[in-house]
């Protein structure tokens, strides 16, 4: 692609804690993709000369200006959903995860099984988060392996950047929705990692992801051969649904009655290191909590899934966060009714107040900007894609997105801006109140990829 240049507010988090609202930002993005200069307080007189000093011809080379009150933020990084409940979002509230698994969520998932099927349905879903302003989603599949190499190659083409896991289930299951031994599961895995290398070779957009679907659907024979494949393939990370409800606890010990805990047991089957998405993470112990910072690994934060299930379940962010273990946000869209990581924001916002409030003050509310933080940066760290995305340090890939807001002589019931509003109010506003709408563009690696 061509370079590209812009000249306006940009916003990043460099940090849980330190948000940078930077107006007058000079940036430059290479053709490679990658952000080859950032810096603030450039006046428009001063453009050209930033623009010869790094090699291009001043004049000539178009710079987007930014007008007053829009900016360019990070995109956002959706650390957990699951591509075949595109479709039944919004389905099923209010019933138990294991009743609404067995009674909404695999009849729709079984659908996959159809390529054509797939292909219509994994091109509406890619498209839908890429205008979300979501640049990195990490996806299960269904247990299809045909599916979830479509879907890989959706991602591929689109320009999203991806994990991309075939769901690995072999009981707990019916017959029609499940890998029907444990050597098929693994093959299809396989297939998978050899279809995504000979795609994407390197994996610079779409990875693969080792996907148990969670132990209750999978015999310990297939974990201990998805543990295998971790081992085989460092590079490679993984991820399950980890502590997201009692029913879901109760069962595991059931099913496992020789570990104490699920950090236990997934470690045993080398599935917990530092490339472990866990979703969910809501009903952790002392123990577990230790163990998962010690391996570094990540927590995908579904406020909107464990708030509209059967309870309302709280993870602890606040207390994650202080203990330095790795936090990013998911919509878990299908179990979440919403694909936006800006209602998963506000719904993270939401639910820590609620954790202020159970806690009595020890455990304090996030503020809008560490939500924006765990939305950006941090779902970066999670995914293991930190040194390459998250904000806009130079020698990262340009994942970002222009955000455009209203103001009345545009008249429209979000993000709308007035004259005084200082910078850090529009923002606020935007958090609170933007949508979709307002996200006018969308850049993977310098590359627009919004329809
Ligand atoms: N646990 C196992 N499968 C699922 C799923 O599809 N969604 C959620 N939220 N939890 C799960
Ligand atoms: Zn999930």
């Amino acid at each position: 692609g061509l370079p590209l240049a812009f000249h306006g507010t940009a916003i990043h988090a460099k940090s849980a804690d330190e948000l940078q609202i930077l107006e007058n930002c000079f940036i430059l993005v290479g053709k490679d993709g990658k952000i080859q200069a950032f810096q603030a307080g450039v006046e428009p007189d001063q453009i050209n000369s930033l623009v010869s000093e790094n090699g291009y011809a001043p004049d000539v080379f178009p710079v987007k200006h930014l007008k007053r009150g829009d900016f360019l933020c990070p995109g956002f990084v959706d650390t957990h959903n699951h591509a075949p409940q595109w479709a039944q979002r919004g389905v099923g509230r209010g019933i138990s995860l294991l009743d609404w698994l067995n009674k909404v969520t695999f009849a729709h998932e079984a659908k996959f099984e159809d390529p054509e099927y797939a292909k219509r349905t994994y091109a509406s879903c890619v498209a839908g988060f890429l205008q979300q302003g979501i640049t990195t989603a990490s996806y299960y599949g269904s247990h299809h392996g045909e599916a979830t190499r479509i879907l890989a190659d959706i991602c591929f083409e689109k320009g999203q950047r991806a994990l991309v896991g075939k769901c690995n289930m072999n009981r707990n299951a019916p017959d029609w929705y499940r890998d029907s031994s444990v050597s098929e599961s693994l093959r299809e895995t396989h297939e998978l990692i050899q279809h995504v290398h000979q795609l994407d070779p390197g994996f610079q957009l779409v990875k693969p992801i080792i996907t148990p679907r969670f132990a209750i659907s999978c015999e310990p024979e297939l974990l201990d051969g998805l543990g295998a494949i971790a081992r085989e393939h460092p590079d490679l990370p993984i991820q399950t649904h980890f502590n997201e409800a009692k029913q879901e606890i109760e069962f595991t010990n059931q099913l496992f009655p020789e570990f104490q805990t699920e950090a236990d047991l997934y470690q045993k089957f080398n599935l917990l290191n530092g490339r472990s998405i866990l979703a969910h993470c809501i009903f952790l112990q002392e123990e577990e909590m230790r163990r998962i910072q010690e391996l570094g690994c990540g927590v995908a934060h579904c406020p909107i899934a464990n708030t509209t299930m059967q309870e309302f379940m709280i993870a602890p962010v606040r207390e994650y966060l202080r203990r330095g273990i790795k936090v990013g946000l998911g919509t878990d869209s299908g179990g979440g009714y919403s694909s936006s990581i800006l209602d998963a924001m506000k719904q993270a916002f939401i639910v820590s107040n609620a954790q202020q409030t159970k806690t009595e003050g020890r455990d304090p509310a996030l503020s809008l900007s560490e939500c924006f933080f765990l939305a950006t940066l941090g779902g970066a760290q999670v995914c293991g894609l930190d040194d390459r995305i998250g904000n806009f340090a130079v020698g990262k890939e340009f994942d970002a997105l222009e955000i455009h807001t209203l103001d009345l002589d545009r008249p429209g019931v979000m993000c709308l801006v007035e004259e005084e509003d200082t910078i850090d109010v529009i923002f606020e506003k935007f958090l609170m109140t933007g949508d979709d709408r307002n996200i006018a563009r969308v850049y993977v690696s310098g590359r627009s990829v919004k329809a």
